[in-house]
């Protein structure tokens, strides 16, 4: 985990420590509930009228509803507000959960993309409330897109290294 960590501030050009801002201050507190619900409904309107075929077509398994919830409960309980997420769903494991869905650089970039502009339009963040969060969606993207490839990464060895047909009998 410590690796993918710091791939992640390779990749993102975000130091670990200011991706951790966001525990600096209590955002949920400072912002409140409704700030959440608005950005997470700001954010998944641009994803779903993204005129990018190929990024929209990664959430066509969710409506948009379901996304729009299942991201604020998860931004409200990892910015210091109630555990949402945890008491609806379990456990966060974002890089399992991201599991079925195409986590590439490209994608992170447009995920960035739609998510700035949805801080943008979203009333009442400050600026330093702002750059804390961004600085954190932008090092998790990236913590993302590390996992993925780790993962296939290791599925290319579990098909073709230990365990294969040339392991002997059977
Ligand atoms: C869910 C894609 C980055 C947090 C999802 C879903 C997709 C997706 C397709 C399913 C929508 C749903 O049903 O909820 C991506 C892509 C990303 C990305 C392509 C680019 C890197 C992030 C980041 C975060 C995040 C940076 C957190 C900071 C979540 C959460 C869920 C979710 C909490 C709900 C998971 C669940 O309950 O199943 N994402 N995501 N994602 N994503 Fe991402």
């Amino acid at each position: 985990m410590q690796s993918l960590q710091r791939q992640a501030s390779c990749m993102s050009g975000v130091r670990q420590e200011d991706a951790l801002a966001i525990d600096g201050v209590n955002l949920y507190e400072r912002l409140g509930f409704d700030t959440f619900v608005q950005l997470s409904t700001n954010f998944y309107n641009n994803v779903y009228s993204d005129d990018q075929q190929w990024f929209r077509s990664i959430f066509a398994n969710s409506t948009k509803d379901d996304a729009i919830q299942n991201q604020y409960e998860f931004f409200v309980q990892r910015m210091g507000g109630p555990s949402l997420y945890a008491h609806r769903k379990g456990n966060s494991a974002l890089i399992a959960r991201h599991g079925p869905y195409p986590v590439t650089e490209r994608a992170a970039a447009r995920w960035l993309f739609h998510m700035k502009s949805a801080l943008d339009q979203t009333d009442d963040i400050d600026f330093d409330s702002k750059t804390r969060m961004f600085n954190y969606f932008k090092h998790t993207a990236f913590f993302l897109v590390a996992g993925k490839e780790l993962t296939n990464h290791h599925r290319l060895v579990g098909n073709y290294g230990v365990g294969g047909k040339h392991m002997g009998r059977a």
